[in-house]
């Protein structure tokens, strides 16, 4: 603080004439550009017909255009017959939604769900729900207070918890030699986490690696997890997305609730409903009593409070009433499906074209991987070439977005991917 205090020089600047002098923030240094977002900037910049964004973790349709799910556009419809008020919603959110929302996750027929041990708030999307359960966790974790991330992860965890005074730590999760899973280096990694730590799990669709446990891993893992007596805490942000079968993704979840674990969960419908600037999403901490899930859920809306106050309306309105609809419901299950079905389709199409151009390489794990996400291997040098010669935008760690690979642009970008990875 001294040193920044020593450095202040004030800055002038001319308004309507008269000299103003700012001293206050000389300190502050221009951060660096979101990754992601400096992705598409670039793309934006690029005049090439060709170019291809294949950063931004947003749905397109087959023309590479954002997509209104149909069944959205209907809820949309009937809320708007409604002529609904603007008023507040409560702290905790749209209580109707939430109960959809978890009942999504966990199914109607789970215990927690009937005897209401799970507190649940609706949040500000998934980013939101993240945050608003950490915050939870800084405040009253009662052992360590320390987070272990899968390595690597969404890189918004990191600061996430880290904003909430929760130190980060990292377990073993992907193996860069396969592109897959490193299933044994996860387990040795997780044997080495002190008890009582706080250990967060993509419930599905691994971000960024598209890699995920399978249903026997799980299985040991939630074991494991028990036997430690971590606490699981699980990001959902692709229900739906990764298989196009909601039941199917949730399977991780369920199985931890089956075998008696207490955990965390955080919902977004962003990606499953494609509504990811209306900010809908959940949070819950369950466990196995109702008196207990009452006095955290008196917790968190005091936590809530003052952060945002209260969430917004809209986005909530939409899912509930696709949720509570069955027909409307229906609809959806047959959207997300199409969604998740058209991204397994340009996978096997990118991988085969790339085998029909003579790679090399094994390109298996293009169609192994699931969900948005693919962790294609390309170095960061390999990277830059695709940028500067062909136009085509990715993250330096080499994810690539499938959700940018249409049935038209599909062999181009398997001849770019071929040519630089040679
Ligand atoms: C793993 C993961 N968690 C959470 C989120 C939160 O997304 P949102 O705040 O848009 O719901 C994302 C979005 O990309 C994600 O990939």
């Amino acid at each position: 603080m001294a040193n920044i205090c020593k450095n202040l020089r004030p800055i002038s600047s001319q308004i309507n004439g008269v000299r103003h002098n700012s001293q206050w923030f000389t300190g502050v240094k221009m951060g660096p550009p979101d990754a992601i977002l400096g992705v598409t900037e670039a793309y934006k910049r690029d005049s090439n017909p060709k170019k291809i964004n294949l950063g931004a973790g947003a749905y397109r349709d087959d023309n590479g255009k954002p997509w209104v799910l149909p069944s959205v556009r209907t809820a949309e419809e009937r809320i708007f017959q409604k002529k609904m008020d603007h008023e507040y919603a409560p702290i905790g959110g749209n209580a109707d939604f939430s109960k959809l929302a978890s009942e999504l996750a966990l199914t109607e027929n789970s215990s927690r769900i009937k005897e209401k041990t799970n507190a649940t708030v609706q949040t500000i999307s998934g980013t939101g729900a993240l945050r608003v359960g950490a915050a939870f966790l800084s405040k009253f974790w009662p052992h360590n207070r320390e987070v272990y991330l899968p390595n690597p992860t969404w890189g918004n965890h990191v600061p996430i918890f880290e904003h909430s005074g929760i130190k980060v730590q990292r377990y073993t999760y992907y193996d860069p030699k396969t592109c897959g899973f490193n299933f044994q280096g996860c387990l040795d990694s997780i044997k080495n986490i002190p008890e009582k730590s706080i250990i967060l799990l993509h419930a599905c669709a691994h971000n960024p690696t598209g890699v995920d446990p399978s249903y026997e891993q799980w299985k040991e893992l939630s074991s494991l997890i028990k036997k430690k007596q971590l606490y699981p805490f699980f990001d959902m942000a692709y229900q739906g997305f990764a298989s196009g079968d909601i039941d199917r993704d949730a399977q991780a979840v369920r199985l931890f609730e089956k075998d008696g674990h207490d955990y965390c969960l955080t919902q977004s419908f962003a990606k499953n409903m494609g509504l990811y600037g209306e900010r809908a999403g959940a949070f819950s901490v369950v466990g196995k009593s109702k008196e207990e899930a009452d006095r955290i859920m008196s917790q968190v809306k005091i936590l809530i409070r003052p952060m945002y106050s209260n969430p917004p309306v809209h986005g909530a309105r939409i899912v509930t009433e696709i949720l509570s609809d069955a027909e409307l419901r229906a609809l959806w299950l047959k959207d997300v499906k199409l969604m998740a079905d058209r991204i397994i389709g340009v996978r096997k199409q990118l991988r085969d074209n790339l085998v029909k151009l003579g790679s090399s390489r094994p390109w298996n794990h293009i169609t192994d991987q699931i969900g948005m996400f693919c962790f294609t291997g390309m170095t960061p040098e390999q990277v830059d070439t695709l940028a500067k010669d062909y136009s085509v935008y990715l993250t330096r760690d080499g994810r690539v977005s499938m959700a940018g690979v249409t049935s038209k642009n599909v062999n181009y970008l398997a001849e770019a991917m071929h040519a630089v990875t040679k």
